[in-house]
């Protein structure tokens, strides 16, 4: 028995990295998947995960938009006919833009993404789950969430905004037997920060990256989604309300120069 056996889940920013790494773990673990990217890159994490003989479905749809957000959760409710799981987990960085440089434009998109996504895909998904008395969600937030000087100012607000959902959701689905837990990101190997890894691999300072967390070393997808299965899964049915850092210990340390005792 897979630990998502039979399970009906919704992956949103399935594409590439994290949720690229997700619906291969869970399609393994036994879940059908209905994975969603605004990218084509999601058919090919489709074939991935059917080549393999995984149960999947891709949508194209964009996971900060309200009737995309409801289309992907209705088609997981008719394909499947019940919805155990959703992980919010789509999210753009925004890049590092100074203060003064930044519009309102700019920060509605990254907040429209990275917090109203996670809303919607709450606001859609617990009528449901509550109705099975059961359900787990879980949203990506990341460590830029918890402290500064991980990203830009929106993305770090998008980001404790989530924290701060999902916290305030546990509290509001008290009873219902539904619950929500989100993961915190340290420096992952994806998409979003291929820039930085092609330009220290250019520079030759690649192996320098990750060295402020006591692993010292960047973290890869299939870690993230090792965590986002046990929160999916039943295997964590009394973790609720939580922002679990998966950082290589990056915000458990104050930054320390040299050695360590
Ligand atoms: N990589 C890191 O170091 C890191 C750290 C902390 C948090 N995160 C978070 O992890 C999550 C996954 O990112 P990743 O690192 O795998 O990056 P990634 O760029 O490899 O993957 C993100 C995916 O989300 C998709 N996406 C973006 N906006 C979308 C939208 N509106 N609708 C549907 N899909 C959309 C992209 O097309 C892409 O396929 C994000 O929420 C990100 O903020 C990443």
């Amino acid at each position: 028995m897979g630990r998502l056996e039979g399970k009906s889940v919704v992956i949103t920013g399935a594409g590439s990295g994290i949720g690229r790494a997700a619906s291969r773990l869970f399609a393994k673990e036994g879940a059908r998947l209905i994975a969603v990217d605004r990218s084509d890159s999601v058919q090919e994490t489709a074939k991935l995960v059917s080549d393999s003989g995984g149960t999947i479905e891709a949508m194209m749809l964009d996971a900060g938009s309200e009737k995309d957000v409801q289309a992907c959760i209705g088609r997981a409710l008719k394909k499947y006919g019940r919805l155990d799981a959703i992980w919010a987990n789509a999210g753009i960085s925004g890049g590092l833009v100074p203060l003064a440089d930044q519009t309102v434009e700019h920060w509605q998109e990254i907040l429209r993404i990275n917090l109203i996504g996670p809303f919607l895909a709450i606001k859609h998904s617990i009528p449901h789950m509550i109705a099975q008395k059961s359900g787990s969600i879980v949203c990506t937030a990341s460590v830029a969430g918890l402290k500064s000087g991980a990203s830009g100012h929106p993305y770090a607000a998008s980001k404790a905004g989530v924290i701060s959902l999902v916290q305030t959701t546990a509290y509001s689905l008290s009873g219902t037997g539904v619950r929500i837990n989100a993961v915190c990101p340290g420096l992952i190997e994806t998409g979003m920060t291929k820039p930085i890894f092609d330009n220290a691999k250019a520079r030759g300072t690649d192996h320098k990256i990750g060295q402020l967390n006591p692993l010292k070393r960047p973290g890869q997808p299939h870690e993230l989604a090792a965590a986002g299965l046990f929160l999916a899964s039943d295997e964590s049915s009394y973790v609720n309300g939580q922002a679990l850092p998966v950082d290589g210990g990056l915000t458990a340390s104050m930054p320390y120069a040299g050695k360590p005792v």
